[in-house]
């Protein structure tokens, strides 16, 4: 029985979620998506969670499905039965919109605008920023998970790694099944033949990275060098730092690291409890 299940707010059928996790595992779905938007019917937020769980979501009532009106819940094996019906359904495309007490095409097309309209707006206030996460040698590991975990909310994520030779890029194999992975070696085995922030800068004068927002861990001459660069084009970022440890939990003083600060006083964070990771920016490297 076929039945015209449009405006009505009805939950996933178990058939309708055992068809959604097989076409789950045909991997059919962008792994990389910046975000998720449903209509506010149950079904539409119940496909959401089955297709990509855990993510965020916004439900905009403009998405929400046709009302079929008088046909609305009706099967259409019943409807046959009612010329105007039979009529309505040989019509053309665009007249199956006119839903006799519903929706009709001009209704719908207006308010999937507005919807779209909204999905811009979100856009343009966002930026949707590509994260762009780069790690250079001992730097690469403590990022692995890092990206791993981006990617599993979803987003779009760019790995960056750069070491003296292939030998020294560890992980890029697993890190390029969830991320764009761009390699970079000092000896040219792998890769760009340059360090990670001459690749960096490439793929931004490249456009293939544009809008970027930085997560980078690895040697402190790195991290000074892309510092330099991250400030001199405004670029956002974030720093894992280290540091000598002693006790991790905020006594020892060991691990203090300088902030910059404007005035003669110097100040400073503690790498355990205030870091490890720091807004690139207020930090002395
Ligand atoms: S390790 Fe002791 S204060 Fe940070």
């Amino acid at each position: 029985m076929h039945v015209y299940c449009g405006s009505t707010d009805s939950n996933v059928s178990e058939n309708g979620k055992e068809l959604l996790l097989e076409i789950v595992k045909e991997d059919i779905y962008p792994k990389i998506v910046d975000a998720f938007y449903t209509s506010k019917l149950i079904r539409t937020i119940e496909t959401i969670a089955i297709l990509y769980p855990g993510v965020e979501y916004k439900s905009l009532e403009e998405f929400n499905e046709v009302n079929f009106g008088e046909y609305e819940m009706q099967p259409h094996e019943e409807l046959m039965k009612r010329p105007e019906y039979v009529k309505w359904q040989e019509g053309d495309k665009f007249i199956h919109f006119d839903c006799p007490g519903g929706d009709n095409f001009e209704g719908v097309s207006k308010r999937i605008n507005k919807g779209m309209e909204k999905i811009f707006t979100d856009a343009k206030n966002n930026g949707y920023k590509n994260i762009v996460i780069i790690g250079g040698g001992v730097g690469i590991p403590p990022l692995y998970f890092f990206a791993k975990r981006l990617a599993i909310s979803a987003k779009r994520v760019n790995v960056i790694l750069g070491g003296r030779n292939t030998e020294a890029l560890c992980l890029k194999e697993d890190i390029s099944e969830f991320a764009n992975i761009y390699l970079s070696t000092d000896d040219g085995s792998d890769g760009f033949k340059g360090n990670v922030i001459d690749l960096f800068k490439e793929l931004i004068i490249s456009r293939k990275i544009q809008k970027p927002i930085v997560y980078a861990c690895g040697p402190q001459p790195m991290l000074k060098a892309l510092k330099c660069y991250m400030i001199e084009n405004e670029i956002e970022g974030y720093f894992s730092l280290e540091a000598m440890m002693g006790c991790g939990f905020g006594m020892c003083l060991a691990c203090a690291i300088e902030k910059n600060s404007s005035g003669n006083k110097k100040q400073y964070a503690l790498c355990c409890i205030d870091g490890p990771v720091f807004n690139f920016n207020e930090m002395k490297l």
